[in-house]
This record gives C-alpha cells, sequence and structure tokens, in this order.
C-alpha cells in the first residue's frame, strides 16, 4: 500500500478533530519545536492522610503480619465482595497469587497449560516453575487479547488448564473461554493482574472461571507497593491455594490452622501494612476507574480518526475496560513510513511517554533455555519438545509486537485537556513524518 501523502487538507478531513487541536504547523520538538507537554503527568501512586494513618495504626498495633493481625482478612472480604467471588486470598504478589492457582490446580510436570503469548512474562514463569508445558495460543491482533476461536486446535490429553489474561485491562473473550473450559473440563485461571474492576457482561472480570488473579504491584490501578489476590468461589481450590500460600497449612475458621500441613506449600504471606495500604487505596478504585473510563473513551474517539493510528478494540462482552493500559497500533502507512521507533521518540521530544510494549514471548531465549534444560528433556521428551518448537508460531501476535503503542493509566486520569495534547502531539508528528523521517 502506498503511503498516504500528507497534507493539510487531507490531514483536517481524516481526522475531525477541535480546531485548536489541528497544531499541523508547529514544528515537532524532535525536529528544535516547542513540546506540546511540558509539564508532568498526574503522579502515581495517589495517597492522602488516611491512607498514612493506617499504616501507623499497624504499627503501633505490632502486629504486622496476618498470623496475629486482622487487617488482610478485613481486606480479603472486602474484596470478595466487590469481585462477586465467595472467597478471596491475599498474597505478596499476583505471581504468587498464580502460583497459588496452579498449586491448587495439581499443575505439575507432564501437564500442558495455555496461555497467549501477549502477556506480562509472570504468566510465563509460574507454570514454567511447575515443570510444566506453556502452549502458546496466538493473539487476536485486533483486541490485543488471546484468539478464544484458536484455543481448541491447541488442546491435547495433556492439558490441564487455560490461563486467558485480561490484557490492559480489557476482557479477553470470556463467552468462548468459558464454553470451551466446561465442554473439554479445564479449569480457567483468569489472569486479571492487570484489570481490577474490570467487567465481562456486567460481571467482574476474575469472578467467572474457576478463579482470577491480581496484583498490586506499584504500577497497578490499586496498589499496595506489592501485593496480589486470588478470587474463587470453589471451596476447594480456595483451601488448597490458601494452604499452599501458607507453607501448607490448612485454613479454619478464616484463619491458618498450626496443628500439621494440608499438603506441601510456600510462604507467599501479605503483611498487615499492605492490607492497610489497599483497605484505604480502595476507597479510590471506582472513581480513579470512572475518569480513566471517561478520559479513555474520548481519546479513542479521537485516535480513531487519525489514519496509521488503530484503538485496541474490545468484545461487545467486555462492558467495563479497567484501563491499566491505553493501547493502539501504529502504521507507519499513515505517517509517511515514519518507523515506530521515530514515532515514539517524536512523542517522547512532545512530553507524551509512550512504549512499544510487549515483545513476542513464545520466543524468549531464556524459555528455549528452560526447555533445553535435563529437567525437561527428562520429563517430556527430545520428541515431543521438538514438536512442541515446530507448532509455537504466533503470526499476529508479532506483528501486533511490531505494530503496538501504550500509554499508562496515570495518564488517563487527570484532565480531559491532557488527552488532547496527546492527540495534538500525534498530529503535530503525523503532519512533519516525512521530514522527521529525514533525520531519524
Ligand atoms: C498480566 C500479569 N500477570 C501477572 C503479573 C504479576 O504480578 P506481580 O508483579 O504482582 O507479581 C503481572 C504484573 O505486572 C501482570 O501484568
Amino acid at each position: 500500500m502506498e503511503p498516504t501523502k500528507l497534507t493539510r487538507r487531507t490531514l483536517l478531513a481524516s481526522a475531525a478533530l477541535p480546531a485548536a487541536l489541528n497544531a499541523d504547523t508547529a514544528r515537532p520538538a524532535v525536529l528544535g519545536g516547542e513540546p506540546v507537554r511540558k509539564q508532568p503527568w498526574a503522579s502515581w501512586p495517589v495517597w492522602d492522610e488516611s491512607d498514612k494513618a493506617g499504616i501507623v495504626e499497624v504499627l503501633d498495633s505490632g502486629h504486622w503480619g496476618r498470623t496475629t493481625g486482622k487487617r488482610v482478612g478485613q481486606w480479603e472480604e472486602k474484596y470478595a465482595a466487590l469481585t462477586g467471588a465467595k472467597h478471596c486470598l491475599a498474597t505478596a504478589n499476583g505471581t504468587s497469587a498464580l502460583i497459588c492457582a496452579m498449586n491448587a490446580l495439581d499443575i505439575g510436570p507432564g501437564d500442558e497449560v495455555i496461555l497467549p503469548p501477549y502477556t506480562f512474562v509472570a504468566t510465563l514463569n509460574v507454570i514454567l516453575l511447575q515443570h510444566a508445558l506453556p502452549v502458546f495460543v496466538d493473539s487476536d491482533i485486533e483486541t490485543f487479547q488471546i484468539d478464544a476461536r484458536k484455543i481448541e486446535a491447541r488442546i491435547t490429553p495433556n492439558t490441564r488448564a487455560i490461563v486467558p489474561v485480561h490484557l490492559g485491562g480489557a476482557a479477553a473473550d470470556l463467552d468462548t473461554i468459558l464454553d470451551i473450559g466446561k465442554r473439554r473440563k479445564l479449569p480457567i485461571v483468569e489472569d486479571a493482574c492487570q484489570a481490577h474492576l474490570g467487567e465481562w457482561r456486567g460481571r467482574k472480570v476474575g469472578s467467572l472461571g474457576d478463579c482470577g488473579t491480581f496484583s498490586f504491584q506499584a504500577s497497578k490501578n490499586l496498589n499496595s507497593g506489592e501485593g496480589g489476590a486470588l478470587i474463587t468461589s470453589n471451596e476447594t481450590l480456595f483451601d488448597r491455594a490458601y494452604a499452599f500460600h501458607g507453607n501448607g497449612r490448612a485454613r479454619r475458621g478464616g484463619t491458618m490452622t498450626l496443628a500439621g500441613y494440608a499438603l506441601n506449600g510456600a510462604n507467599l504471606r501479605l503483611t498487615e501494612f499492605q492490607g492497610s495500604l489497599l483497605t484505604t487505596q480502595m476507597r479510590r478504585l471506582e472513581s480513579q476507574s470512572k475518569r480513566r473510563d471517561d478520559n479513555a473513551a474520548y481519546l479513542a474517539s479521537l485516535l480513531e480518526k487519525i489514519p496509521g493510528i488503530r484503538p485496541q478494540k474490545l468484545y461487545p462482552g467486555c462492558t467495563r475496560n479497567a484501563w491499566h493500559l491505553f493501547m493502539m497500533r501504529y502504521d507507519p502507512q499513515g505517517f509517511g513510513r515514519l518507523s515506530r521507533a521515530a514515532f515514539l521518540k517524536a512523542m517522547s521530544a512532545e512530553g507524551i511517554p509512550a512504549s512499544s510494549g510487549y515483545s513476542p514471548l513464545n520466543k524468549e531465549s531464556f524459555l528455549d533455555k528452560v526447555l533445553s534444560s535435563r529437567h525437561y528433556k527428562r520429563v517430556f521428551g527430545e520428541a515431543a519438545l521438538k514438536r512442541w518448537r515446530e507448532q509455537n508460531l504466533c503470526p499476529q501476535n508479532d506483528k501486533l509486537c511490531s505494530e503496538a503503542v501504550w500509554f499508562t493509566q496515570n495518564m488517563l486520569i487527570g484532565p480531559r485537556s491532557d488527552m488532547d495534547q496527546i492527540v495534538s502531539a500525534i498530529q503535530k508528528i503525523r503532519a512533519s513524518a516525512a521530514d522527521i523521517s529525514k533525520t531519524a
């Protein structure tokens, strides 16, 4: 396809934007012009005296861990109620919540687990920690999520679980995935680590599968520095996850019994300080999420008019996007062949930080090393691992990784004029794409 010739007229016609935003004559900052934005973005995290008071109260109480304190347990009840799940287990981080899920489901050597290639590395690592085989299903390039239509073809007699990720805060296609899980009798572990308050058909994500996991790491929309949670309405799964997170000790009446062990385990407990912080931080979650939703909808409505920019699409069942990330695809053809790297550099010069997102997880060299280890060879055998390599193809995801551009959630909690600045910067860069290309 020939690149679009960019003139003032085509630019105005293609993106019917407010006149003030059509700053196409202004020189891009990367070429020495004035940046669109000079002030910092909304800072993250957000806290006030109530967060401080809660932490000091924990300090003064002397009950700093959940074995004697009550904060973590009380927060678990609140988060279960918020998500609509029967149970919530607080964990040290989102990775620990996924580890609890893997162990509660008895995933182990010789098993296969299905996951998307477009996700944070932890989704993969927890499968490898069990010495199970990760089976990648290609991405749906329009939505950035696992392509649910391609899952069944990758199921084998060794498949033990499916781990869809609600990437960026938008839901994966849960209608299709839950149906596959039901028909094929495979548990669904929703990795909702980026999707606090996200919804599928009006129900909170994480509560629809057999269990769901969340992260409260510092960048997340709900943040306690580090932290995580597993939610489930399955009593047996909850008991096993609970025991696993507390060195194998069983749950009795809301806390752990010190009499004997239900199974093997680790210490993946959350501290009372974090329990307190999550309680106070959660009071802001709804209003912050609403602000992100309003800003993101406005931003997407402007960006979709710009040739070469394709905001992430949502499945119709995704009734609420948590907007941990605002994701879009960048096509150099719409920008006079300006490369994505040069576009990102020009955005940064305008004071608009944007990232290129994930690289293909299924092609990571560390993964190849793990699968070549003596452990994997002994468990799966050379022939099965060769077959895995032959089938480990995710061409749509490769393309997605080469086109993605992300903005982070804190950029969505400021005033609406912040969104206008993002659009102005993109328009400005687009209008001078040919000049920028020459210097890139
Ligand atoms: C999709 C996904 N899964 C799992 C995790 C792991 O969570 P944590 O960093 O809290 O261990 C993250 C965190 O970034 C994530 O984004």
